[in-house]
């Protein structure tokens, strides 16, 4: 029995490796054509749901969103003595996005606690003008001007109908009812830079008929009164298992996912609006089967992170300008779980590495263009279990991040763990060393024991920076212009370049 079992894994083992011939990368020296315009430093943010606000302190440098489908409708009670109730049931441990929310002052106070970039969600759905003025006036006070990155009027809009408020179709209607709001805000609130509104924040790339992106836009929205689109991004995947292969870990199913946002980038570009920035102002997954799958904790295992960094990386790669990835105290796949909520943790998950990895390839450098590198032996196409992407600063290539996405499931045994080999082709001759940063966890499936570049971050150090046990950063010398480099299966690397001296003549393996 034993036998058949080990011969039927091996056959599976040997149909999953079939597409693992080594990968060939050849990044130009200089900026290639068709790179990505300047990635904006906020570039990985963050997006907190209203009802969950209260709960989510604690990062920096970010550009936090606060909104959403419960915060489009919440009103303003300024004798409530709690930040956020709900008339929906409890805020935790009821729906997951409790509606009907009642905000109270402290809710507004929360906007002190961060020197954050913010973006606020100001009511809409229900009309009621004197509410809307009141919360954008609490959260200009309460933030301060000069950490306003945007404003938003309304969430998800093209769903308004479904919800009978017809007052919003067609498109010249809501335009016309958007700018009577923009226009008693601004009027009321001094000091506002210009242009101050996101706006748009359509529920998918294509919004629903007739709110679409093409026919706001032609109705008028613009005026050059905004500064950037937002849309809402969902992307159907399987957490475990088999199936998570053909979604989660899919180089290509990744690529299809953004097409359509990648289309209206281009929309913009050439239809009169080069400069404005296109953003994925709610970010997040979704079960393939909603309801049979209900969000649960394995949505933030370190797959999941690995579809992170892809997904960021290729939307950065084609000018989108901004992903604000959703939290909430009860979505599986947020980034940390500040308080234990249902049936989930206080932790730091593993998209949250995902986060650091992109943030390091963004860097501090001045000027970072990317650009996506063929993952074939040709050269001439993409592979769907590896993806690659070259990253310049000054127009000079300086890094280089690898996301091997074969999938690979920690059993307990201590059999060696696959490996696929890349080797980097025709670096710049400067280039003399690199240090390699890997994005590593247990398996496709772990839920702890994540590290990035030998870092982790750990509830039980209050989320603080800490350094792994087993820190697996490793330098390498760099002759011959070339580098060869094992990548785990379900792992992802940043290989830093080195030009000139100060390398650390650590010449390990990987
Ligand atoms: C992104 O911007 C670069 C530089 O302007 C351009 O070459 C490229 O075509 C753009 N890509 C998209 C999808 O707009
Ligand atoms: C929630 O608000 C909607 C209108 O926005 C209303 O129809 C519904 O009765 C409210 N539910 C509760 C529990 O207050
Ligand atoms: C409008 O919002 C205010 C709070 O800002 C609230 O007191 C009032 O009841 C709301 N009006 C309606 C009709 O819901
Ligand atoms: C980036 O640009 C700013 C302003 O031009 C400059 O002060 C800063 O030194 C630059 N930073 C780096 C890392 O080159
Ligand atoms: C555990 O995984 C390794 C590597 O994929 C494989 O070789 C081995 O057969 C697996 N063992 C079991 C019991 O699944
Ligand atoms: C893996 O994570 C678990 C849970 O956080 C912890 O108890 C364990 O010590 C970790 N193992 C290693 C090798 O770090």
């Amino acid at each position: 029995m034993s036998c058949i079992l080990a011969f039927v894994l091996a056959i599976a083992a040997t149909c999953l490796s079939v597409e693992a011939q080594d990968v060939s990368l050849s990044p130009r020296a200089e900026l290639p054509p068709g790179a990505s315009e300047i990635v904006p430093k906020g570039f990985a943010s963050f997006g907190i749901q209203a009802s969950s606000f209260p709960y989510y302190f604690g990062n920096d440098k970010k550009v936090l969103r606060v909104g959403g489908t419960n915060g489009d409708q919440a009103i303003y009670d300024p004798s409530q003595e709690a930040a956020v109730t709900s008339a929906d049931g409890p805020v935790i441990g009821g729906k997951g996005i409790p509606m009907n929310l009642t905000l109270g002052p402290s809710f507004f106070e929360g906007f002190k606690q961060l020197p954050a970039q913010w973006v606020f969600g100001i009511p809409f759905i229900d009309f009621n003008k004197t509410n809307s003025r009141k919360q954008a006036e609490l959260f200009v006070r309460n933030a301060g001007i000069s950490q306003i990155q945007a404003l938003e009027i309304g969430n998800e809009p093209d769903l308004y109908k479904a919800v009978a408020h017809d007052a919003v179709v067609p498109p010249s209607a809501y335009v016309s009812k958007w700018h009577d709001y923009a226009s008693n805000i601004r009027s009321d609130i001094s000091g506002l830079r210009t242009p101050i509104w996101q706006a748009l924040c359509l529920a998918r790339a294509e919004g629903h008929d007739p709110l679409t992106l093409a026919k706001i836009l032609q109705a008028g929205v613009l005026n050059n009164a905004i500064k950037s689109i937002s849309m809402h991004y969902y992307q159907k995947t399987t957490s475990t298992g088999f199936e998570m292969q053909h979604t989660l870990l899919n180089h290509k199913y990744i690529k299809s996912g953004l097409a359509p946002h990648i289309d209206n980038v281009r929309y913009l570009r050439h239809n009169g609006h080069p400069d404005l920035e296109y953003v994925l102002g709610e970010t997040g997954r979704y079960p393939v089967d909603r309801n049979a799958q209900p969000s649960s904790m394995a949505d933030a295992n370190f797959g999941s992170a690995l579809w992170t960094v892809d997904m960021m990386l290729y939307a950065m790669s084609q000018n989108i300008s901004r992903i604000n990835m959703q939290q909430g105290v009860e979505m599986g796949f947020a980034a940390w779980h500040p308080i234990k909520a249902g049936k989930y943790a206080a932790s730091v998950t593993a998209p949250f590495y995902a986060q650091v990895f992109v943030a390091d390839v963004i860097g501090k450098e001045n000027n970072t263009r990317i650009v996506e590198l063929k993952t074939t032996e040709e050269g001439n196409g993409f592979q769907e279990f590896a993806a690659a992407y070259a990253i310049y600063n000054s127009g000079g290539l300086s890094k280089i991040a690898i996301v091997n996405l074969q999938r690979y499931v920690a059993n307990g045994t201590d059999s060696v763990r696959p490996q696929r080999t890349f080797k980097l082709n025709k670096l710049p001759s400067l280039v003399q060393g690199a240090t390699i940063k890997k994005l590593s966890g247990p398996g496709s499936e772990a839920l702890n024991n994540v590290s990035y570049g030998g870092k982790q971050w750990l509830v039980e150090n209050h989320g603080k920076e800490t350094t792994a046990s087993d820190d697996d950063t490793v330098h390498r010398d760099i002759t011959g212009n070339s580098l060869t480099l094992q990548v785990d299966d379900s792992q992802a690397v940043l290989v830093v370049l080195e030009r000139g001296k100060n390398i650390q003549a650590a010449n390990q393996e990987l």
